[in-house]
């Protein structure tokens, strides 16, 4: 056979190499590539063939040499690299592929936040049920029935006589005051919780409002607290949370469970306080309400209200997580998607 018609067959069959172990791909080494190789042959005959026939065939025989050289290299990759996984898929000691972990979901994050800079001031977690009864939901808390403070807090009821609420009706709680309840009847003052939960509302979802959210609720009692003390505990959160260039102000506000009650602002953590679109051009952005605690309830979970008095505050997760991170549709808190949730990864 001429030269030419050798190399193309030989091409032919290096291009359909194939092979399953690794002693394959060794022998068709042998066979092509090595010092007694036909390819390496070739390179032999080829010293005989004529000038003028040289320069093609020369250029023929390099391709050849080298998509043989590619092929069973690529073989060899590819059977060692079966050989790794089958020896890791009995390999019962190997190592383990490395679990890929998700993030902290923001509200974890803040309010996490929140109940350390409060453990700094000597508040410790307290927690209750979600499903409540609405004695310690509304009742203790100085909510009269059919007092319109309720329609500020309606929430699914679970099981409810007709007409008239009873303490006894079952709901899901509207706030986590609840839990302040069931502190102040079972412990004794001094009393300082911090009550961290899932709340829920009669409310239509939409991208501010959702009919469920989380509050971080705090309760201090003890002689002689003054609503200087709430003040001073509230600065010292509002700086440690957004800085401590942050001012606060308290606007007078009423909430049934505190005498007198107040909705806290803090300075627009965005604009600085001269006014932006967020705040709405006023420089001053609402966080919280609080307040003293109405004498009512004192005495409603046992407490001598002339011996005792206390603050109370409560703020959403959701608003404070809002004004960190500008989150500025509710419902991407609860829509659990990776891509809103892997934004978090580093914080
Ligand atoms: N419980 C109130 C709410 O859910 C917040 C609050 C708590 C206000 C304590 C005053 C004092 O709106």
């Amino acid at each position: 056979m001429a030269l030419k018609d050798t190399i193309q067959s030989l091409m032919t069959q290096v291009e359909g190499l194939k092979a399953t172990n690794a002693e394959e791909v060794e022998a068709m080494r042998i066979k092509y590539l090595s010092k007694k190789g036909e390819i390496t042959a070739l390179f032999n005959e080829f010293r005989s063939v004529p000038a003028e026939e040289k320069r093609e065939l020369g250029q023929l025989l390099n391709h050849l040499r080298q998509t043989a050289e590619t092929r069973i290299n690529d073989l060899r990759e590819q059977i060692s690299d079966q050989m790794v996984n089958v020896q890791k898929e009995n390999d019962l000691t190997r190592t383990p592929d490395p679990i890929v972990l998700g993030t902290r979901h923001p509200l974890s994050l803040v309010r996490e936040e929140i109940e350390e800079i409060f453990s700094r001031i000597g508040f410790t977690i307290a927690q209750g049920p979600e499903v409540e009864d609405d004695k310690h939901v509304y009742g203790m808390l100085n909510f009269a029935p059919e007092h319109p403070a309720r329609d500020m807090q309606d929430t699914f009821f679970i099981e409810k006589e007709a007409g008239v609420q009873k303490p006894t009706d079952v709901l899901l709680r509207s706030h986590t005051s609840s839990v302040q309840t069931r502190v102040m009847t079972s412990q004794k003052p001094p009393i300082r919780v911090l009550c961290p939960g899932r709340v829920y509302r009669n409310e239509a979802i939409s991208a501010r409002a959702h009919c469920f959210f989380h509050q971080v609720e705090g309760l201090y009692i003890d002689k002689n607290v003054s609503f200087a003390d709430l003040r001073e505990a509230l600065l010292y959160f509002s700086k440690e949370m957004f800085g401590p260039e942050t001012k606060i102000r308290l606007r007078p506000s009423y909430f049934p469970f505190t005498e007198p009650s107040a909705e806290m602002d803090i300075s627009c953590n965005i604009c600085g306080g001269t006014g932006c679109s967020f705040c709405k051009g006023t420089g001053w952005v609402e966080i919280l309400g609080c307040g003293m605690v109405d004498p009512n309830v004192l005495e409603a979970c046992g407490i001598d209200s002339k011996e005792y008095s206390g603050y109370a505050f409560g703020m959403g997760v959701e608003r404070i997580t809002n004004l960190k991170y500008r989150v500025k549709d509710l419902r991407l808190f609860s829509e659990n998607d990776v891509r809103f949730l892997k934004q978090f990864e580093s914080c």
